[in-house]
């Protein structure tokens, strides 16, 4: 899938952004190694703290259906009400929650302001030194 394609997913997804509190929405579409797409949006809570991030939305959905390999993710944001869009950078949460499932040397995150517009980086661009898995095996 072109990166262009995988951008406009997340736009769909982030017009299913529940955000009544931030107005604030957030698209993700997250591929798998064998080309699936996930599509997550963020979804906030009157109590605040259970919001969930749109990319660990796509990230839950995806694992919970049984697939763990990820290739990239193309994320979307931007207050509601604007047209535009800014890059997003996900939060460290959703870094955390990447650098379980995806190799930090090769998963791609697309910050995109549209499907023309977007910058590429690495997870480990975006979480240097991070710990893994792999840290927990002595
Ligand atoms: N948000 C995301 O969905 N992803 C991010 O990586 C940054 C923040 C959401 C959480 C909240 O619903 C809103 O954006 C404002 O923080």
């Amino acid at each position: 899938m072109q990166d262009s394609e995988l951008i406009k997913k997340a736009c769909e997804a982030r017009q299913r952004a529940y955000v009544p509190y931030s107005h604030f929405g957030v698209g993700a579409a997250l591929e798998t190694a064998d080309g699936h797409v996930f599509l997550g949006c963020n979804i906030e809570n009157a109590s605040y703290t259970p919001t969930i991030c749109a990319e660990r939305t796509a990230i839950f959905k995806a694992v919970s259906e049984g697939y763990r390999q990820f290739r990239r993710i193309a994320i979307v944001g931007g207050a509601m009400e604007k047209d535009a869009l800014d890059y997003c950078p996900p939060c460290g949460v959703c870094r955390q929650v990447m650098a379980e499932f995806c190799d930090p040397k090769t998963f791609q995150v697309l910050l995109a302001r549209s499907p023309q517009d977007y910058r590429v980086y690495t997870l480990e661009e975006l979480l240097p030194l991070n710990f893994g898995p792999e840290d927990l095996e002595a």
